[in-house]
């Protein structure tokens, strides 16, 4: 693993984690870190809210002080609230401060945040230097292809970011119109990439260590972005690394599984006092790492059943501790999670 550079940002490796609504939270970008992503992005949050001082909002700014690559990600549609609010974001330390330009959500769009921002891009020159200018970190954005595909543009806005001096651009390779439907578009990425300034993080369908693998010794990317993939194997970063990343079956066995999920357990709690929070953050979790496992439909039947945080982490413990080397078979050509903010 050999740590990155994009611009001012030194990363621990060029396998970022991608920014999750309701998942990147700190006890999960501490685990991903801990497994070797070499930075992670907080989920989309939104600058009216911090502007607001909406309390459930200003949580979602906390950083743990053992996160060392973590950025903040902020959604919104006028320069001066964005930058309002992320002179607030500054103080839990992010290493970045990243515009959310690709989330697809009409209730996102219709105001004019999220990839709506893709649309009139004239207004983008203004709006990235209203940021820049309240910040003392670098600004860094997230867009996708474009529009929809008769307004593929990202070759355009990231001239505009280049002149108003955003250090990178992450591409998700789909338009706002495919949603989350077709494949990510890496034809596009690539001579994206070849053809960019800026550095570009590459992002889309990479599911398993080998494709994150295969990618990485052969892109114009200088850096790529896993979310999904991470969801379904929590070790995907070190294992796109490994030499067995050729192989589709994980490296990992239900101990290493379950060593994990211990440590995840660890963070929660220390990230979140309300029991009741712990145990809906844990639980999503600990059924997605489970997935192409042996009797993992049963697994998940029984975690949804479970009462308390200590009865699920012991149901957790027999089920995992119980997998022994048993592989995981997933079928990748089953849609998981097609929808998202970005
Ligand atoms: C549940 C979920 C939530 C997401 N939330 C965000 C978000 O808050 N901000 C963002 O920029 N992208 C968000 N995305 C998009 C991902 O960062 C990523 O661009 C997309 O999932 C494609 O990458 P993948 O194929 O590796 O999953 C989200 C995706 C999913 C599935």
């Amino acid at each position: 693993m050999n740590p990155t550079s994009l611009g001012q940002i030194d990363f621990g490796s060029p396998l970022i984690l991608a920014p999750m609504a309701g998942i990147c939270t700190p006890n999960f970008r501490l685990l991903m870190e801990d497994l070797g992503a070499g930075g992670t992005v907080s989920e989309l949050i939104s600058c009216h809210g911090i502007n607001y001082e909406n309390q459930k909002t200003m949580d979602m700014l906390k950083i743990d002080e053992r996160e060392n690559r973590v950025g903040i990600q902020l959604f919104g549609e006028d320069g001066e609230s964005m930058a309002k609010a992320a002179k607030v974001a500054l103080r839990s330390n992010p290493k970045f401060i990243d515009i959310n330009m690709g989330c697809p959500v009409r209730k996102v769009v219709t105001k004019g945040g999220g990839s709506a921002l893709m649309k009139n891009i004239e207004e983008l020159a203004p709006f990235f230097s209203n940021v820049k200018a309240a910040i003392d970190v670098p600004l860094t954005i997230k867009i996708r292809t474009g529009w929809d595909a008769d307004d593929v543009n990202a070759d355009k806005i990231e001239k505009i970011a280049l002149n108003e001096g955003v250090e990178w651009v992450a591409i998700h390779g789909r338009t706002r119109a495919q949603q989350y439907t077709g494949l990510a578009n890496w034809d596009y990425i690539e001579e994206f990439a070849q053809n960019a300034t800026l550095p570009i993080i590459g992002n889309g369908d990479l599911h398993q260590a080998h494709q994150a693998r295969a990618r990485m010794d052969a892109t114009n990317c200088k850096a790529l972005m896993i979310a999904r993939g991470a969801l379904r194997n929590p070790f995907i970063f070190l294992e796109s690394f490994k030499d067995g990343a050729q192989s589709q079956n994980s490296l990992f066995t239900g101990d290493d599984y379950f060593e994990a999920i211990d440590r995840l357990y660890q963070y929660t709690c220390e990230t979140y006092e309300r029991e009741r929070t712990i145990l809906v953050q844990l639980r999503k979790l600990l059924v997605w790492f489970a997935a192409g496992f042996p009797g993992c439909a049963k697994f998940r039947g029984s975690m949804f059943a479970s009462q308390d945080i200590e009865e699920t982490m012991k149901i957790a413990q027999a089920y995992y501790t119980g997998l022994g080397n048993s592989p995981k078979k997933i079928n990748y050509d089953e849609v998981f999670m097609n929808s998202g903010h970005g």
